[in-house]
């Protein structure tokens, strides 16, 4: 017998073991089909039982004042999401545009979240603190007095139209109900914190020559813009800064001049 013929013999053998045992029990196949594939589903199931994985948290996240709440409401009414992302992604050309790519717990308080699907505009979940209150001011009155060519739509009317307090008390609301921590929910006091929040507004932009009162829709527009990516920035200088406490000295001063740059809330 050759060498060849040995193997060809080993192999209808094994040929014949494969059949009798397995494919030809259906029963059996299915119970170790099953088996096998379960395997592959175990190693991704059980993990997403364990507490200390799934999605990153941070404590430190806080929700959307009333005044942002207002905004936020504006930027879904005028569906500002069909051109404008809210998610940086981890690529190279992306960091460089945008600065920080986004972690999950900076969406804690983002209910819906909008993160979009189309970027006819450029990423926004970076913008707060990158121009002043008059530049958005004046960008959603004429866009292409700002941005020659822009194929983005002036919002003309939201600097005379006016936010309801009612309606943005209902929104306050229903995020409390679905968790959202906040210190009231009466309309005096989300009168208030608007009061409060848009008088900075009105004073920047009026110190910038334009003038406007605290319940417009443009100034609800500026306080929620200004507010994207400013704190989930601050957190991770703070968290780069905790993990190395070599780069103390730097991590800290860039931490402060990001506070200062964003300093409208
Ligand atoms: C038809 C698509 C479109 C819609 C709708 C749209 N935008 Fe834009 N947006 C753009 C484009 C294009 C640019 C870039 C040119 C420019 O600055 O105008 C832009 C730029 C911006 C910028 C400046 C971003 C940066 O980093 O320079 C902001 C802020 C902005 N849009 C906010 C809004 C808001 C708020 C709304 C809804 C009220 C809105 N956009 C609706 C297309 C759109």
């Amino acid at each position: 017998m050759t060498e060849n013929n040995q193997h060809e013999e080993q192999g209808s053998a094994y040929g014949r073991f494969h059949r009798r045992v397995l494919e030809g029990k259906a029963v059996v196949f299915a119970v170790a089909t099953t088996v096998a594939i379960s395997i592959g589903g175990l190693a991704e199931i059980i993990p997403m039982f364990s507490a200390s994985l799934g999605p990153e948290r941070s404590e430190a996240v806080t929700p959307y004042t009333p005044l942002e709440v207002a905004g936020r409401d504006l930027y879904i009414r005028e569906g500002c999401y069909t051109c404008h992302s809210q998610m940086v992604r981890p690529m190279r050309a992306e960091l460089l545009r945008y600065g920080e790519w986004s972690r999950a717990w900076e969406y804690t308080y983002d209910r819906p979240f909008l993160l979009g699907s189309r970027r006819l505009g450029p990423d926004l979940q970076r913008v707060g603190g990158k121009y002043p209150d008059a530049w958005h001011y004046d960008h959603m009155e004429d866009p292409r007095a700002l941005s020659p060519g822009s194929i983005m739509p002036a919002y003309d009317w939201m600097l005379t139209d006016r936010v309801e307090v009612a309606d943005v008390t209902a929104s306050i609301r229903a995020l409390s109900t679905a968790g959202h921590p906040y210190d009231g929910d009466s309309e005096e006091w989300v009168r208030a914190e608007m009061e409060r929040q848009g008088g900075e507004i009105v004073a920047n932009l009026q110190s910038a020559g334009r003038e406007t009162t605290w319940d417009t829709e443009i100034v609800a527009m500026i306080a929620y813009l200004q507010r994207l990516g400013v704190e989930g920035r601050q957190i991770l200088q703070q968290q780069a800064t905790a993990s190395a406490p070599e780069a103390e000295a730097s991590s800290t001063e860039s931490a402060a001049a990001a506070q200062a740059g964003g300093g409208d809330r």
